[in-house]
């Protein structure tokens, strides 16, 4: 046919995922086999568990993207993997898994960038999406500030100094025992408390810094519940979830903008595990529809880690040429 078959695999975190789309945007399957319970009693991800749990399931979720797309092994045109950032044994099982599909096959394998696949979630979404425009990628393990030129082309305007979003809601919500992965549930219970309860600071670093630092707002919120316990008196989760939410996103919602203005785009995009986040999504619509801004993100699902994006990404750097060889390793610390 006129069109190209992609297999991706994703295996960098605690998701083993698969998926096969059509001509790089058309999501024929997204299977994604989650670890979250395998993980919750440590209250955190433990990297030689995630990498045992990817190799049990990974052959059993690329047969089921493959089953559910209707597509037989043999129509698929190329394969796309993730190589990194992320946990180097969880990474192994997925490049591992796609360079010995390449070879058999003997089909083209593409190396894909997990946080430059968190991007392109957004080309599955909105088909029509097209560069420039400014993302802002927040996840679980970065924070950065992005002019997407094109296709390929990124300029990194800020990114975080020590920790990132997603790891400051975790931190959080462990530190009041309220499970794990934190952010939906902080997400949750602010919506039941009271963004101006308690004073946490907005770290907004230098004047003309696209930079984030996120660890001074963690240890405010961590002292603040020290101090509380310590003189007896209780603590509201909802309050602290709400107050320490809207200090986060008044800070990332001001320098989103503040880029957005500079580079003189009219689409702000949101991508990764935060762009799921209810008040970043309707705080930063809000805002930037009475500049001009054009507020766009992707669906739940397609925020957090999927196979999906993977695909994508690797759809755009197959038509560059940027295909690896069977020598591809996994980078832990790959940056965008
Ligand atoms: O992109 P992702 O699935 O994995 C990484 O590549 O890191 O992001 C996971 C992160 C976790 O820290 C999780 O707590 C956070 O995204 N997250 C949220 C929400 N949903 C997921 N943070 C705030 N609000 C949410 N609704
Ligand atoms: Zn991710």
């Amino acid at each position: 046919g006129e069109y190209l078959l992609t297999l991706a695999i994703e295996t960098s975190c605690d998701e083993t995922s698969a998926a096969v789309l059509k001509n790089g945007r058309e999501v024929l399957s997204n299977v994604i086999s989650t670890q979250i319970e395998q993980h919750k009693k440590f209250g955190g991800v433990v990297p030689e568990v995630a990498s045992r749990k990817h190799v049990e399931n990974v052959d059993m979720v690329i047969q089921d993207a493959l089953d559910e797309a209707g597509v037989s092994l043999r129509q698929i045109d190329h394969i796309g993997v993730t190589y990194g950032p992320g946990l180097v044994g969880a990474l192994l099982v997925g490049v591992s898994t796609a360079k010995a599909m390449a070879y058999a096959l003997n089909i083209p394998l593409i190396g894909v960038n997990h946080i430059e696949g968190h991007i392109y979630a957004n080309f599955i979404e909105d088909p029509t999406l097209e560069p420039p425009f400014l993302c802002l990628i927040v996840s679980g393990g970065h924070s950065h500030l992005a002019y997407i030129k094109d296709y390929g082309r990124y300029e990194i305007m800020g990114k975080t100094r020590d920790d990132a979003v997603g790891e400051a809601f975790d931190k959080v919500a462990r530190a009041m025992e309220l499970g794990y992965p934190g952010g939906p549930i902080i997400d949750q219970l602010a919506k039941q408390g009271d963004p101006n309860a308690i004073h946490f600071p907005r770290v907004y670093l230098e004047n003309d810094s696209y930079d984030f630092s996120f660890s001074g707002l963690k240890s405010a919120v961590l002292n603040y519940l020290n101090s509380q316990r310590q003189k007896g008196e209780g603590i509201k989760v909802e309050d602290v979830a709400a107050s320490f939410q809207q200090a986060v996103m008044e800070v990332l919602i001001h320098k989103t903008l503040e880029g957005a203005k500079q580079k003189n785009v009219d689409k702000i995009v949101l991508a990764g595990g935060v762009a799921a986040n209810s008040a970043l999504r309707e705080g930063l619509k809000k805002k930037a529809a009475a500049l001009g801004f054009d507020v766009k993100y992707p669906s739940l699902q397609l925020c957090t880690d999927n196979a999906a994006m993977i695909g994508c990404a690797a759809y755009y750097n197959y038509l560059k040429g940027n295909t690896a060889d069977l020598y591809l390793n996994a980078v832990p610390n790959l940056k965008l």
